[in-house]
């Protein structure tokens, strides 16, 4: 499996000496603190270093440690997590706290077995963690990497199907430095290296520390590895969104526990617009441009329409017919950023407040 040119510690040398010299230093969460290093792979799970960079600071200012973590509201979680989406995460992330708390005293553990046993720590984040943290040899093996595995070894087998997976798992752990002290040096420079050089279009061949025994660059396959058939069938969705504000207050609904944003605070929201018109019918109302949201299984087309009742009365009738204080709440414009939103719809909120004119 593994090709001649690799064995005998090639590969972990070249990646190790890579890092050091052009791989990536002074990220925030560059760290042997399990706390810091867990975080920011839950964040980056899905979400881009530019994104994560904004919310890092923050997040570990507003919640320092592990017990800060675990002891607060999971409301307060979601509002510092809101913007970075997949909100799943964001609970996971809570529970992970409390596990933690609970289950070993509030300190991570070192052993990537019992740190892939914690809510929402999948293999290749235990591995990540306890390279960077503990020095163990543990591999990763995120999407990235995959890639980069594939590409260099020339595994050419379908990875949608597990044996095959598998066996790239086993790939990475052949491939691991002998040297534990190597392990953070080496996980960071997979990392690196997925992200800036082997990038699934147009990589940088001519740069990368891997290219004397990259095996699909010497058969010509880097654009065609690796091979992973299923692809995620993307569904449409539409939806009608009403938007009442009145005194400076939002009417607001906490969304179900399941399902998309999961307990996020979202507008009232309806299968069509003319179930929206119904509901809304003689409170004066405007059409807003359309929002295109893109989540992992469908595009989701939202249509916002802004009630403008003319009266304190208009505006609570209206609202008694959204169901009421059993269904919603009324949120100060101010306290809208302590509030756990869906991304567009802060942005939706907040680009009016900056274009709407003084009242
Ligand atoms: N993506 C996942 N983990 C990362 C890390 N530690 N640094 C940069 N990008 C990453």
């Amino acid at each position: 499996m593994i090709p001649l040119d690799w064995r005998e510690g090639d590969f972990a040398r070249r990646v190790v000496d890579w890092q050091r010299t052009h791989g990536r230093h002074g990220l925030p969460w560059q760290s042997r603190e399990p706390y810091r290093v867990w975080l920011s792979e839950v964040m980056l799970q899905q979400t881009q270093v530019s994104t994560v960079l904004a919310y890092y600071t923050r997040f570990l200012a507003r919640f320092p440690d592990v017990a800060t973590l675990a002891a607060a509201p999971l409301d307060d979680v979601l509002a510092a997590w809101s913007g970075l989406g997949y909100y799943r995460r964001a609970r996971f992330l809570h529970a992970c706290a409390q596990a933690v708390v609970e289950r070993h005293g509030g300190r991570f553990p070192q052993d990537p077995e019992q740190l892939a046993a914690l809510p929402g720590i999948g293999r290749s984040t235990a591995a990540a963690i306890a390279a960077f943290c503990f020095d163990r040899r543990a591999a990763i093996l995120d999407g990235n990497v995959k890639r980069l595995l594939a590409r260099a070894l020339g595994f050419g087998a379908d990875l949608a199907v597990a044996s095959h997976e598998r066996e790239l798992w086993q790939a990475a752990c052949a491939l691991l430095p002998a040297e534990p002290a190597e392990m953070p040096a080496y996980t960071q420079g997979l990392m690196d290296l997925g992200a800036t050089v082997c990038t699934p279009r147009r990589p940088t061949c001519l740069v990368c520390p891997l290219r004397a025994g990259c095996v699909a660059l010497a058969t010509g396959r880097v654009e065609q590895l690796p091979v992973k058939t299923r692809k995620l069938q993307r569904g449409r969705r539409a939806n009608a969104w009403l938007w009442v504000e009145h005194a400076g207050r939002v009417w607001l609904q906490q969304r179900a526990a399941l399902g998309v944003w999961a307990g996020l605070w979202s507008l009232p929201m309806f299968d069509d617009e003319d179930s929206l018109l119904a509901a809304a019918a003689g409170v004066p109302l405007r059409a807003l441009a359309p929002i295109e949201h893109a989540l992992t299984h469908f595009d989701w087309r939202l249509a916002p329409w802004h009630a403008e009742p003319r009266s304190a009365d208009e505006a609570e009738a209206l609202v008694a017919r959204l169901g009421g204080a059993d269904a919603g709440r009324w949120i100060a414009r101010a306290a809208l950023a302590d509030i756990a939103l869906p991304a567009p719809l802060r942005k939706l909120l907040v680009a009016d407040a900056a274009t709407s004119p003084a009242p």
